[in-house]
């Protein structure tokens, strides 16, 4: 690791709160609890804009959650948020927050851009603090495997903000591929239309900072730049290497996330991307990345693993065909859609259209087995299986799993399942559950995706991956697993 993410104040804070010794084998609860007065848990959130407000409404949405203080370097999405909640304190420097307010806070929710999700998130956790941080968990693989350590040996209670992980259909979808439903899994295809790319210059010139924002505290541990008017803030950072991690590191890590859990996978062995060359300032758009994972219980000796963004999931694809498929589709044209303006819900995927029967739908995954495929749409809808061209009813499977796992009846709301993996959160930290997308897991899955956002640099090129020593055997894709941090 280059600079600053190293554990460093770990040793002087046991010694500081006289835990030595004590501190690494004592649950998560029991630290909360002396961390604050009561039973109820007081937040802080990193980034209330945007995506920030809804991680905003859904953990205080929680009836023993006090948000205490917020924190944004855009002025404008502070005040919305400060009305909100107006005994809440108001920060836009995180470092000057969780110094000023480490005695008043318990839990921490970082909702920031990708490039300041580790930095902000070790520094809460070398506080002792619990931490939600939303996807994808990090921007580098260095920071992947640091935050995932130093979770563990501070043995605090972390989430991933992978909301669609804690609802039916995908809970149902990975007891059914573990119940062997479709036998063991050679091959997974997933797919999002979604193309977050930039295929331009990086921009010249200087546009006037707004006076709501600061530029510097936005660009964080990253270099300093040249601030440009809607290039970088809000949203377009995704877009751009040195902050987001594009449409892989966006709709993959919850299109990724029940393929990935269902099938119990540790990081792949092999990476390419096909995908057009990048200038080094923008993500290539319409990649496809195939991933080769090693054999787990629910796998073939390999797994072949295809993802595809931009123009979506090829499906003229024999494993894509689905039954009922029309001549068009399985020509692999595609329905025109009309275009409408993007809203937050958009970009959280809450567009849970029914696909027709032979329409494969916009967004989600197909597992293909030794006895048939399973389709798992992306998102709210009941996963199907499909036997030699033909859907087969697995109704009575549906209820089995449903019934001996517990995992409730369907729910078609999003605003009444959305809350449900914050509040896992909240009531992991006061105690009383466990949360399921914990940094131990999001690290592997965040670790996938940013190698294959890394093979976008390499188009073509299969890279080897070796997870024991984080080293990529082509040695000149090494440079991309870590970065530089400013000062700042
Ligand atoms: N789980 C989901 O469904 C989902 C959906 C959308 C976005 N996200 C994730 O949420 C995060 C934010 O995405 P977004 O679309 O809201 O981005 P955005 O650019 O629209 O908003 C980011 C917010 O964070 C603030 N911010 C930026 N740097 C900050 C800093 N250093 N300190 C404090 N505040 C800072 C911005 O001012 C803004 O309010 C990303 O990691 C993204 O991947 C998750």
């Amino acid at each position: 690791m280059k600079k600053n993410i190293q554990n460093k104040d770990r040793r002087e804070f046991i010694k500081k709160s006289g835990l030595a010794g004590m501190a690494i084998a004592l649950a998560p609860s029991f630290i909360l609890k002396n961390a604050g007065p009561h039973d109820r848990l007081r937040t802080a959130h990193i980034g209330v804009g945007n995506m920030g407000k809804a991680d905003l409404d859904a953990i205080s949405s929680h009836a023993k959650v006090d948000v205490t203080v917020l924190c944004d370097v855009d002025a404008n999405n502070l005040a919305a948020a400060k009305k909100l909640h107006p005994n809440a304190k108001t920060y836009s420097d995180y470092r000057i927050m969780l110094k000023e307010m480490e005695n008043e806070i318990d839990a921490v929710i970082v909702s920031t851009p990708d490039h300041t999700h580790a930095p902000a998130s070790m520094m809460a956790m070398n506080l002792n603090k619990p931490v939600y941080c939303q996807k994808p968990l990090t921007h580098y693989v260095s920071e992947a495997r640091a935050m995932k350590k130093l979770a563990a040996e501070k043995n605090l209670v972390t989430q991933m903000g992978i909301q669609v992980h804690s609802f039916y259909d995908y809970k149902l979808a990975t007891l059914l591929i573990q119940s062997g439903i479709i036998g063991k899994v050679h091959t997974v295809h997933a797919w999002s239309p979604k193309s977050w790319g930039y295929d331009g210059p990086e921009p010249v010139g200087e546009d006037p900072v707004p006076e709501t924002l600061d530029w510097n505290l936005w660009l964080g541990t990253s270099a300093k730049r040249p601030y440009k008017k809607e290039v970088y803030h809000p949203g377009n950072w995704r877009k751009l290497m040195d902050y987001g991690c594009g449409t892989l590191g966006d709709m993959g890590v919850h299109i990724f996330d029940t393929p990935y859990n269902a099938l119990e996978l540790d990081v792949p062995r092999t990476i390419k991307n096909e995908c057009r060359a990048s200038n080094g300032f923008g993500y290539p758009e319409n990649n496809v990345v195939t991933y080769e994972f090693p054999e787990t219980q629910y796998t073939t000796e390999t797994l072949k693993w295809v993802w595809y963004d931009g123009p979506g999931a090829p499906n003229e694809h024999p494993d894509l065909i689905l039954p009922g498929a029309s001549d068009a589709s399985k020509k692999g044209k595609k329905s025109k859609k009309k275009k409408k303006k993007e809203t937050v819900e958009d970009k959280i995927s809450l567009d849970a259209k029914i696909a027709g029967p032979g329409t494969l739908p916009d967004q989600g995954a197909m597992f293909v087995g030794e006895k048939g495929r399973l389709l798992l749409p992306h998102f709210m809808q009941l996963p199907t299986k499909i036997v030699d061209g033909k859907y087969v009813d697995i109704t009575s499977e549906i209820d089995a799993v449903s019934k001996a796992n517990n995992i409730g009846e369907i729910v078609r709301n999003y605003e009444s399942e959305g809350p449900k993996h914050y509040h896992q959160f909240v009531d992991a930290c006061l105690g009383h559950d466990k949360t399921t997308a914990p940094f131990s897991y999001a690290s592997r899955l965040t670790e996938t995706i940013l190698l294959g956002v890394i093979a976008g640099r390499f188009p073509n090129k299969t890279l080897h991956w070796d997870s024991s020593s984080a080293q990529f055997s082509e040695s000149e894709a090494n440079q991309y697993l870590e970065g530089e941090y400013r000062d700042f």
